[in-house]
């Protein structure tokens, strides 16, 4: 199984509806392609772990990075995990009327099953978003 981790930022200021059709496409897209993971988003940085089969990853990757909803996008780690860390497809965003404390216990339940590296990267721009 493999899992990458990346980082990326809004090429524009995404309306809530413009979010919610890149969950549900991500949605319906990852169940055909047997992918799990997690799509945080702050309103200016997405931070996204997806994983699943290796060269299904590479062609998920290869749509996300097309798209010029986000740019820079970063790779922070592209490793092989002995069983997926992530039970599902989830997202965790943050529109500017959400309460920072909410949005990050949020994250934590969402990354509770991940490794020490990619819960720490995920709870860690949470927290440097609630401080900033
Ligand atoms: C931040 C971000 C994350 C995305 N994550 C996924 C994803 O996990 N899976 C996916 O299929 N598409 C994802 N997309 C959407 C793709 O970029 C693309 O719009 C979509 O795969 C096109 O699907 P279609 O070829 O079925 O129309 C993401 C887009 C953005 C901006």
């Amino acid at each position: 199984m493999r899992q990458i981790v990346y980082i990326s930022t809004a090429s524009r200021a995404l309306a809530p509806a413009e979010v919610d059709r890149i969950l549900t496409v991500s949605q319906a897209n990852n169940r055909r392609d047997g992918i799990t993971g997690l799509l945080y988003f702050d309103g200016r940085r997405f931070l996204q772990a997806i994983e699943g089969d290796g060269p299904m990853l590479d062609r998920v990757l290869m749509r996300i990075r097309a798209d010029d909803r986000h740019r820079a996008v970063v790779l922070l780690s592209d490793r092989s995990v002995a069983s997926r860390e992530f039970g599902s497809w989830a997202m965790a965003s943050r529109h500017s009327h959400d309460d920072a404390e909410a949005f990050l216990a949020q994250v934590s339940r969402l990354v509770a099953t991940a490794s020490p590296n990619v819960r720490g990267t995920f709870e860690g721009l949470a927290a440097a978003r609630r401080a900033a």
